[in-house]
């Protein structure tokens, strides 16, 4: 018996994004295979690790907790939702680049997501706001330091107003 396919809807990165999916189908899943949006990685598929944290509605979640349907009528953005419009790096990429802030790679996006998340929230963060945010991404290679100093070095080029 072929299993029942449910229309969904979802913004994703700026454009409307419409699909047929089962009801089980993950987010991350719909993401990567549909959509071929890569840059979400899937790590332990269970909501420890973060690599596939994507925004919806501007809040970081885990994609492979969520099921595609629950994405519908919603705004989701992935990693390649954060460069620029033209497709060059956003300066929170860049700052990661520059500060040694990813060394295989595979937490990057989560970890690009959990700091854009805060930073648009917050824009000037203390170091422990920083590891607050990032506290729920595991990250195997850096020791963490460098990625607290690149989301610092994105604040201090964005230079937000001062929070009282
Ligand atoms: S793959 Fe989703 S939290 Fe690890
Ligand atoms: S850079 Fe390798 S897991 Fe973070």
């Amino acid at each position: 018996m072929s299993e029942t396919l449910h229309p969904i809807s979802v913004e994703v990165n700026g454009s409307r994004r419409a699909g047929q999916v089962p009801a089980r189908l993950s987010l991350v899943d719909w993401l990567r295979d549909e959509l071929r949006l890569i840059g979400t990685h899937v790590g332990c598929e269970h909501g420890i690790c973060g690599a596939c944290s994507v925004m919806l509605d501007g809040e970081p979640v885990r994609s492979c907790l969520m099921f595609a349907v629950q994405a519908h009528g919603r705004r989701v953005t992935t990693v390649e939702g954060l460069s620029r419009p033209d497709g060059s790096m956003s300066v929170l990429q860049d700052s990661f680049c520059e500060t040694h802030g990813l060394q295989c790679g595979y937490c990057t996006p989560g970890m690009l997501i959990a700091a854009q998340a805060l930073l648009d929230a917050n824009a000037r963060p203390t170091e422990a706001q920083i590891r607050d945010a990032i506290g729920g991404n595991l990250c195997r290679c850096t020791g963490y330091q460098q990625i607290v100093e690149a989301v610092q070095l994105a604040a201090e080029r964005m230079k937000g107003p001062k929070t009282p």
